[in-house]
C-alpha cells in the first residue's frame, strides 16, 4: 500500500542546474536552495564534485557548499564521481555523497569515461571511504528503463549493477529513468525483480524524468509498490548534458499536489515552492515546464 510520508529528495539545484547553458551565479544557487529549504525540503542535492570541464555548470562547488552548508535540518547530499571528487566534498564537510553508475557500457563511457566495470571498480574504495567518514551513501543508477543508444535495457543488468552498489556499502540507491522512457508496468516490475535479488524497497528511492509525460504515474506505481524516497526537481529543471534526450525531471510541486491528494505528509509548503520555481524560471529567461507552477503562479 501507499506510504505515510514521503520524503522528497529535491535534485533542482544539481540536475536541473547542471543543464542550464547560461551559467547560474553562484548567489542565486545559494540563494535558490536556502528557498527550497524555507519551503520545507530537507533533502537537496546541492552540487557535484565533478571535474569542472565536464559540468561548467557547477565548477563553483567549492564556493557554493560552504554558503549552503549551515542550513539548519537540512540535508545536503553532492555528487561525486570518483576519490578526488569524495576528497573535494569532505574537505568542505559534506555529510552525504551519492556516486553514479550505469545500468548500461554505453552510458557509463559517456558519463564516467570508463566501462561499466570500471566505474564500479572506481566507486568501491569511494563509498568504503566516505562510510569510514560517516558519510551517508547513496548509488544513483542511470538508464533503468532505457538507453537512448542501446534501447531496452535488460532487467538482469539493472540488477546486477543496484547488488553492486548495494555490496560495496551503499545506504540508499535511486533508479534513474535518465530518459523519462519508462511506464508504471516496467516501474513494478524492476521493483519486484530487486526484491526478489534481496534488494528491499525502503533503501530504494525513484528518479523519473517527464519526457514523455509519465514521471508521475511512474512514481505513483513505485509508491503502490511501499517506494517512499522521491527524486524530484524544483519547477521540473533538469536534464542531463550527457544523456541525449533527457528533459526535466519530475517537478516537485506536481509530486507534492498529488502527495497532497493522496493524504501523504510532505512537509512541504507548496505556495513558497511555487514562488521559488517561479522566482528561478525569471533568473533562467523562461517559464518553469511544471504544470502545477503554471496553475498556481500568480505572477
Ligand atoms: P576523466 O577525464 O576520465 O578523469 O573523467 P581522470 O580520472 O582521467 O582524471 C583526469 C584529470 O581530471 C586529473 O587531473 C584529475 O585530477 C582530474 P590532472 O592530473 O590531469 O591534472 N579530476 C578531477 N578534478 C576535479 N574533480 C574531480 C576529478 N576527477 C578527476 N572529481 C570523470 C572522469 C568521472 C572525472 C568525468 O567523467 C566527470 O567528471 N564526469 C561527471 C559527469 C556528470 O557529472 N554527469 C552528470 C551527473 S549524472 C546524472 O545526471 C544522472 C542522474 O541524475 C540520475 C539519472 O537521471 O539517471 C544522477
Ligand atoms: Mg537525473
Amino acid at each position: 500500500g501507499l506510504p505515510a510520508r514521503v520524503r522528497i529528495h529535491e535534485v533542482g539545484a544539481r540536475d536541473g542546474l547542471q543543464n542550464e547553458k547560461t551559467a547560474v551565479p553562484t548567489e542565486v544557487k545559494a540563494e535558490f536552495i536556502r528557498r527550497l529549504a524555507d519551503a520545507g525540503l530537507t533533502t537537496i542535492e546541492a552540487t557535484s564534485f565533478v571535474h569542472p570541464k565536464w559540468v561548467p555548470q557547477l565548477a563553483d562547488a567549492e564556493q557554493l557548499f560552504p554558503m549552503v552548508s549551515g542550513l539548519g535540518g537540512v540535508r545536503l547530499p553532492v555528487l561525486v564521481p570518483n576519490r578526488r571528487g569524495l576528497d573535494r566534498a569532505l574537505a568542505l564537510g559534506a555529510r552525504e555523497v551519492a556516486v553514479f553508475a550505469s545500468a548500461t557500457e554505453t552510458f557509463a563511457r559517456a558519463n564516467l569515461n570508463r566501462t561499466l566495470d570500471e566505474s564500479l571498480s572506481v566507486f568501491e574504495p569511494v563509498v568504503r571511504q566516505a562510510k569510514d567518514a560517516d558519510a551517508h551513501v547513496r548509488g544513483y543508477v542511470s538508464m533503468c528503463f532505457g538507453d537512448p543508444w542501446e534501447g531496452a535495457v535488460p532487467l538482469d543488468q539493472v540488477v546486477r549493477v543496484c547488488r553492486a552498489l548495494r555490496d560495496m556499502g551503499c545506504d540508499e540507491l535511486s533508479l534513474g529513468d535518465t530518459i523519462g522512457v519508462a511506464t508504471p508496468g516496467h516501474v513494478r516490475a524492476l521493483l519486484t525483480g530487486l526484491n526478489a535479488a534481496g534488494v528491499p524497497t525502503d533503501v530504494i528511492g525513484v528518479h523519473f524524468h517527464d519526457t514523455y509525460g509519465q514521471a508521475l504515474a511512474n512514481t505513483h506505481a513505485a509508491l503502490l509498490h511501499g517506494v517512499s524516497t522521491v527524486d524530484a526537481s524544483a519547477g521540473g529543471l533538469g536534464g542531463c548534458p550527457y544523456a541525449k534526450s533527457a528533459t526535466g525531471n519530475l517537478a516537485t510541486e506536481d509530486l507534492v499536489w498529488m502527495l497532497r491528494g493522496l493524504g501523504i505528509d510532505t512537509g512541504v509548503d507548496l505556495g513558497r515552492l511555487v514562488a521559488t520555481s517561479t522566482w528561478m524560471a525569471g533568473h533562467l529567461g523562461r517559464p518553469s515546464p511544471s504544470r502545477t507552477v503554471r496553475a498556481l503562479s500568480h505572477e
